[in-house]
């Protein structure tokens, strides 16, 4: 095992607020990251993520626990650390006064890069997020897509070994989304360490190698997102509907049927090996769903059975 270009153990972050006793975010996360690898942290709104890319892209200093990001200590190094990483902030922080190609070049002059270098950088960068026909509009002119490939763009400007990505893809639509996977997918190819935040399962499942699941400021579970759905859920979900009247009932009715039935307000979850057996038992006992569904277990399986909440709320 090469050694962790990211170490983080036992990290904490707490935010003080007057009269109220310390609000924990961050609450005691221990994880590694290898070079080259691409680590994630699932988890819904408000469960430490940015708070910890925060810590980690070493411009908010932690409360406790070890961090060492490329063997460095962010407390002591943080200029040093900052000039090696690029930085996908979750909300754009572009000039919308400045172009495209202006956002680039200021950015890498901002890292004190020679200005030829910047010419340069920016060009090629211009055309890996596909944004050369838009390199002298302005950035308010820019779709949503389009402006986080800007920011992307940036963030590669000092040729960072990681690159840390706080929900890359919220707000998109699903072409801008493919658009922008396809590019992280060249950077991995070419041996980025890529970290990135979502509380997208499929996101999760397309670009990581690894993830930790992450709830209230704690890691509930690690591992690739194959073994993390082979320990945490079943191989095949059946969802069934029998109207918001009825799912309680049904699923009172269905109980012992698959490992576990789960019921949600809008359908009834039962978690098998073999989801189409599942149905015909369901049948069987004389319940008729309006509509019903069989499915490969997913990252949302895992997360709704570690929490007992979806990730989307
Ligand atoms: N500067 C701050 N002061 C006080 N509390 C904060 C601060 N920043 C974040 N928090 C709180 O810390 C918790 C974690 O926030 P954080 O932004 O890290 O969550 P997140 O996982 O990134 O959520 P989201 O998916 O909504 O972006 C939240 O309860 C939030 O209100
Ligand atoms: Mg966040």
């Amino acid at each position: 095992m090469p050694a962790p270009v990211i170490a983080a153990r036992g990290l904490v972050k707490s935010y003080r607020s007057k009269g109220r006793p310390d609000f924990v975010a961050v609450d005691g996360l221990s994880f590694e990251v290898a070079p080259g690898e691409s680590f994630g942290l699932l988890g819904p709104n408000g469960a430490g993520k940015s708070t910890t890319m925060k810590m980690v892209g070493a411009v908010s200093a932690r409360t406790g626990g070890e961090l060492s990001i490329l063997g460095l200590d962010p407390d002591r190094y943080g200029p040093e650390i900052r000039s090696r990483l690029g930085v996908v902030p979750q909300q754009d922080t572009l000039d919308g006064e400045l172009n495209v190609r202006e956002n680039l070049y200021i950015y890498g002059r901002y890292f004190g890069l020679p200005a030829k270098v910047c010419k340069q950088k920016a060009e090629e960068l211009l055309a890996f997020a596909q944004l050369e026909d838009k390199a002298s509009s302005k950035v308010d002119q820019l779709s949503g897509g389009m402006k986080r490939r800007l920011t992307i763009a940036r963030g590669l400007i000092n040729d960072p070994r990681i690159l840390l990505l706080d929900e890359p893809t919220t707000g998109l639509d699903p072409q801008a989304r493919h658009v922008l996977w396809d590019r992280l997918f060249r950077l991995k190819e070419q041996g980025t360490t890529l970290v990135l935040t979502t509380h997208y399962m499929d996101e999760a499942e397309q670009l990581c190698d690894r993830l930790a699941v992450v709830d209230k400021g704690r890691i509930m579970a690690e591992g690739t997102p194959a073994s993390l759905i082979r320990e945490h859920s079943s191989r095949e979900v059946l969802e069934v509907r029998f109207g918001s009247a009825h799912n309680k009932d049904a699923a009172e009715r269905m109980k012992g049927i698959g490992d576990r039935v789960d019921e949600l307000p809008d359908r009834v979850l039962v978690y098998a090996q073999d989801g189409e057996a599942a149905l015909e038992q369901v049948a069987a006992r004389d319940l008729h769903p309006i509509t019903s569904l069989v499915r490969r277990s997913s990252l949302e399986d895992v997360f709704l059975r570690l929490t007992g909440r979806s990730l989307i709320e």
